[in-house]
């Protein structure tokens, strides 16, 4: 399984050639360090990693952290300690476990029942044996479990909602990562963007916000509460979602373009590559861009010499909404320049 092996809105799996390319058109080479600010999976972050160069990543959401402590950090993973425990573990019948925290909020909606307890047994599992992994193979642990979980939802692809039909049983199974341990583990933090860079310097920083007023969190609730395993109470609605106000973006509302400008104001970098698409005319209101294509513009060219680049791509959308000539750009900015 590798790092891209699950379905997340605006990932960059396919644009990854074209973002790599930029920064080497500009120069930038092995050891050169690049910030993932807005990290999401952490394929960008992985592309530049692969390639010798240096990398910071962040996201606001723990779900993603615990990934990239698992796939882009430090620390040795016992291959064989991890395999005999898959082993045991993926032969768990889940129709044979009693009820838990997991498949009592979550069992017969977004997963059948039986799979919903296997997920919880094994969340607990992993919590509760804590002690005989290391904190890499601890995060590679629920790393797996989330690319299980997401893999046989019953959803479209996220979890806004679930699918009216009765989740089928599709078994729960962990599969090992690839794994490269790269010359250069990841820098790795979970908090605001605009926060971080006050804190950083790279040679180069990758923007790629949230395009619009779709908060993340609302798409990867289940797996964020599956992540940070504190087990809340208090749920809104009939899909399920924990109170999650202090894990919504301000990306997503009107607050975007200022933010957008005091991020870029404040980055401490030679190149800043962002990542912007043309979904100004989407045919629901929540998935108009929150940022104009002017205001990207403007605010970059006060910080460099602005390059665009125009890229002809199919996004992974829920499916429900049709984006007709769907463009995707790369607003490159040479600092000082
Ligand atoms: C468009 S996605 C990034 C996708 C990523 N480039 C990929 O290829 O997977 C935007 C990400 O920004 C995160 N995010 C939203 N608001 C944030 C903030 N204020 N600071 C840091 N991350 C934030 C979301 O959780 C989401 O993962």
């Amino acid at each position: 399984m590798k790092i891209n092996n699950r379905r997340y809105i605006g990932c960059k799996t396919k644009l990854l050639d074209y973002i790599f390319d930029a920064a080497t058109e500009f120069h930038f080479s092995k050891g050169d360090c690049v910030a993932d600010i807005f990290a999401g999976t952490g394929v960008v972050a992985d592309k530049f990693a692969q390639n010798g160069f240096k990398t910071i990543v962040n996201d606001t959401l723990y779900s993603n952290i615990v990934v990239y402590k698992a796939l882009l950090g430090e620390g040795e993973i016992r291959t064989n300690v991890i395999r005999d425990i898959f082993k045991q573990l993926n032969l768990i019948d889940g129709s044979k476990l009693p009820e838990n925290y997991f498949s009592q909020i979550y069992g017969g909606k977004y997963f059948s029942n039986n799979d919903a307890k296997k997920i919880g047994y094994l969340r607990d599992f992993i919590e509760g044996n804590k002690i005989k992994f290391n904190e890499r193979e601890y995060f590679y642990l629920i790393s797996s479990l989330i690319y299980s979980a997401d893999k046989i939802a019953n959803t479209v692809g996220h979890f806004e909602s679930f699918l009216k039909k009765t989740p089928e049983e599709k078994g729960v199974v962990l599969h090992e990562f690839e794994i490269n341990n790269y010359k250069y583990p990841s820098k790795i933090f979970n908090m605001d963007a605009n926060q971080l860079v006050l804190k950083i310097h790279a040679d180069i920083a990758y923007i790629d916000p949230p395009y619009n007023a779709r908060q993340y969190v609302n798409f990867y609730h289940v797996l964020e509460n599956l992540a940070r395993w504190n087990k809340p109470t208090e749920f809104e609605g009939n899909s399920m979602k924990f109170k999650r106000n202090e894990l919504k973006s301000d990306y997503c509302r009107n607050k975007a373009p200022a933010l957008f400008e005091d991020l870029i104001n404040n980055l401490n970098c030679k190149l800043i590559i962002v990542s912007y698409n043309n979904t100004y005319k989407a045919g629901s209101i929540s998935s108009v861009n929150t940022i104009s294509a002017d205001h990207i513009i403007n605010t970059l060219e006060k910080k460099g010499k602005l390059t665009v680049k125009e890229i002809k791509y199919k996004a992974f959308n829920s499916g429900k909404t049709e984006l007709q000539g769907h463009k995707e750009f790369l607003y490159i900015c040479e600092v000082g320049k």
